[in-house]
């Protein structure tokens, strides 16, 4: 089939590269020129383990087409993907909707036959219904199919989401929009049950509905663990013992700083929003985004109380600064809370992160992006393990510190506390017992 992506972020880039992997022409359109140079000069926007390997292979075979022009990729394809970005509007809890409509105006214009446009950014319920009316008020006959098909993948992992999916939903009452868009999946799906269809806005909401319940989970686990350093008790026996539990399952229940990325934070505001524009109270999932703002102020708090407030000159140092591992995103991580807080009170950071140097620090005085672990760590008064890359799971920091008396804050739980203390170096962790 032919296909035209818009938007060659995360989601647009990801399924594009793994759809022309599946012998699928793949237009990947975006109005940002130097990404697809960057793209056609055969070098990747973002980070993302797996991606570049498959984009090369398909773009050599002439299936990935990387493109600014939105007009000859949207006449070409058979169906059209929006995968434009849907954050959070300034001063508002809502989705902000802009770029999806910019692209919906222009599809007006280009539309010359019966295409499918389906909507994979995150929209609110009833999105599709406005896009549809927008398209379909000059047409005469209906040759456009409005579809919703969210998407699930996860940054880091993104490959093996996409081609693995735990299910596909496509929101359409079309018979035939849904028999072509389970013909290009099929090769994915695998098993009947995991092609979902359903209604246009039953799709749209299935997917706030998921990342504020994974939200509400984290937040659940984070509460967990603030009273389990209470009582004495180890967060990793609690999630275990819990998650082994079918009807819980083990999945999303480490605790950890609060959850960032570029998804939940502003999903569950935008639901929030809706709820409010249908006027339904979704208390619980209005507690989970305060409890998660909160978080980063809590360990930031623990941060102060380990250097008993007293952090002039004190060197910290960030191992980790992304929201999660295996992504360059530093969109909503709890770093670009803790880094500046901290900053301000005249502590001296180093961060490193294996994704590279994040421009957000970059006016930060005393903020320093360091290229090596040992020169990260040299030195160091505390030693944070922000986010969890593989790179930061063995160290011998006796042997990288070269200092007496430094202490480690453990925010991802992944080394021994029992370890630690064998090797008599201060340790502190979320929901287990410091030493
Ligand atoms: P992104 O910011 O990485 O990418 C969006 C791209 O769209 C940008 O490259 C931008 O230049 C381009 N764009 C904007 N307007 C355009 C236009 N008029 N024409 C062509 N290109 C245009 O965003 P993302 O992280 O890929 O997220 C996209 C959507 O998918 C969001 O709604 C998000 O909630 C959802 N989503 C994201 C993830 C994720 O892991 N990032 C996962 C599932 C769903
Ligand atoms: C999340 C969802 O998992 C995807 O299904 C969804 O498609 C995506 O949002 C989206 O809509 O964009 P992502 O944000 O890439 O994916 O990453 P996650 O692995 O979900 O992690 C999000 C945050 O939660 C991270 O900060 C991570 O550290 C934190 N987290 C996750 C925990 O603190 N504990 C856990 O057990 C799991």
């Amino acid at each position: 089939m032919k296909l035209c992506m818009i938007g060659a972020g995360y989601v647009g880039l990801v399924s594009g590269v793994c759809f022309s992997d599946l012998g699928n022409t793949v237009y990947c359109v975006d109005k940002n020129k130097e990404k697809i140079d960057l793209l056609n000069a055969g070098h990747l926007p973002i980070y993302e383990p797996g991606l570049e390997e498959i984009l090369k292979k398909n773009f050599k075979q002439k299936r990935l087409i990387f493109t600014s022009d939105l007009k000859f990729a949207v006449q070409k394809a058979d169906i059209i993907f929006i995968c434009v970005g849907t954050p959070t509007k300034k001063n508002s809890n809502s989705a902000d909707l802009k770029y999806i409509f910019q692209v919906v105006n222009q599809l007006k214009k280009y539309i010359n036959k019966y295409k499918i446009i389906v909507t994979k950014s995150t929209v609110p319920v009833s999105t599709g219904d406005k896009i549809e009316n927008i398209l379909l008020k000059q047409k005469k006959r209906k040759i456009v199919d409005i579809v919703s098909n969210p998407e699930f993948l996860r940054e880091g992992e993104a490959i093996r989401d996409f081609i693995y999916p735990d299910r596909v939903v496509i929101g359409t009452d079309s018979i035939k929009a849904n028999k072509i868009l389970k013909s290009l999946y099929l090769p994915i799906v695998k098993k009947n049950n995991r092609y979902f269809n359903t209604s246009r806005r039953a799709a749209e909401l299935i997917k706030y509905a998921s990342n504020a319940f994974l939200a509400t989970k984290i937040s659940y686990i984070n509460e967990m663990a603030n009273l389990c350093e209470k009582v004495g008790v180890d967060i990793k026996d609690i999630s275990l013992g819990m998650g082994t539990d079918q009807r819980i399952g083990e999945r999303f229940l480490r605790a950890g700083p609060a959850y960032g990325g570029s998804c939940f934070p502003k999903d569950t505001r935008a639901l929030i929003d809706t709820a409010n524009l249908f006027k339904t109270n979704l208390s619980i999932v209005k507690t989970v985004i305060k409890s998660n703002e909160h978080r980063k102020l809590l360990l930031t708090n623990k941060v102060k109380k380990i250097l008993k407030n007293k952090l002039k000159n004190k060197v910290i140092t960030f191992l980790g600064v992304t929201f999660k591992p295996n992504t360059d995103d530093m969109r909503e991580a709890s770093s670009l809370f803790m880094i500046p807080k901290l900053n301000k009170l005249n502590a001296r950071i180093k961060y490193i992160d294996p994704s590279g140097k994040k421009k957000e620090f970059n006016n930060l005085k005393n903020v320093k992006f360091c290229k090596d672990i040992s020169s990260a760590c040299y030195k160091s008064d505390l030693i944070i393990i922000h986010t969890e890359w593989n790179e930061f799971k063995l160290l011998n920091f006796k042997n990288l510190v070269k200092k007496k008396d430094f202490v480690i804050f453990d925010m991802r739980n992944i080394y021994s506390p029992l370890k630690m203390k064998n090797l008599k170096i201060k340790y502190f962790a979320v929901g287990r017992q410091s030493n």
